[in-house]
């Protein structure tokens, strides 16, 4: 079914202005930009988006990592979407990554790793919701 996921590209992907080249891997995969903006997130806002990873040890480096540069939040939609999307991402730690894969070849560590995408299709209506409006999203 034709889904909804929410997708981000980290400040170590901004930073090395290889934005385009990410998103021409997505849109390779047959996934849509439906939305798109680039914002550099205020401390609070990364708190609360990685709100789940609270209580783990490398919580405030993500979170610092998150807000030293811009990044670029995107709604993307496509057939099943979500699992499409972490396909081409690859998997969080860059040493484990398939070839091809964005990560296996941009992320720069488990931390800076270039992308983050929804993990299923409830959190990815959570995490769209935490950062657009209903009319912010084109189809
Ligand atoms: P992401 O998919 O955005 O979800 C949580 C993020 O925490 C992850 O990508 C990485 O950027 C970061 N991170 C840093 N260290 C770890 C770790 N040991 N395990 C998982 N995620 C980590």
């Amino acid at each position: 079914a034709v889904q909804r996921t929410f997708s981000i590209i980290k400040p170590d992907a901004t930073r090395r202005n290889i934005t385009g080249k990410i998103i021409d891997r997505l849109e390779s995969a047959g996934l849509r930009v439906v939305a798109q903006k680039r914002v550099h997130l205020t401390k609070e806002q990364a708190e609360g988006f990685y709100a789940v990873h609270k209580e783990r040890p490398f919580f405030g480096e993500l979170v610092s990592f998150m807000i030293s540069g811009p990044v670029v939040l995107q709604v993307l939609e496509g057939e099943d979407a979500v699992a499409k999307n972490r396909e081409v991402m690859g998997a969080t730690n860059p040493k484990d990554a398939a070839p091809g894969t964005i990560r296996a070849d941009f992320a720069e560590s488990i931390e800076a790793n270039s992308v983050h995408g929804s993990d299923a299709p409830e959190t990815a209506a959570e995490e769209i919701k935490f950062f657009f409006k209903d009319e912010e999203i084109v189809g």
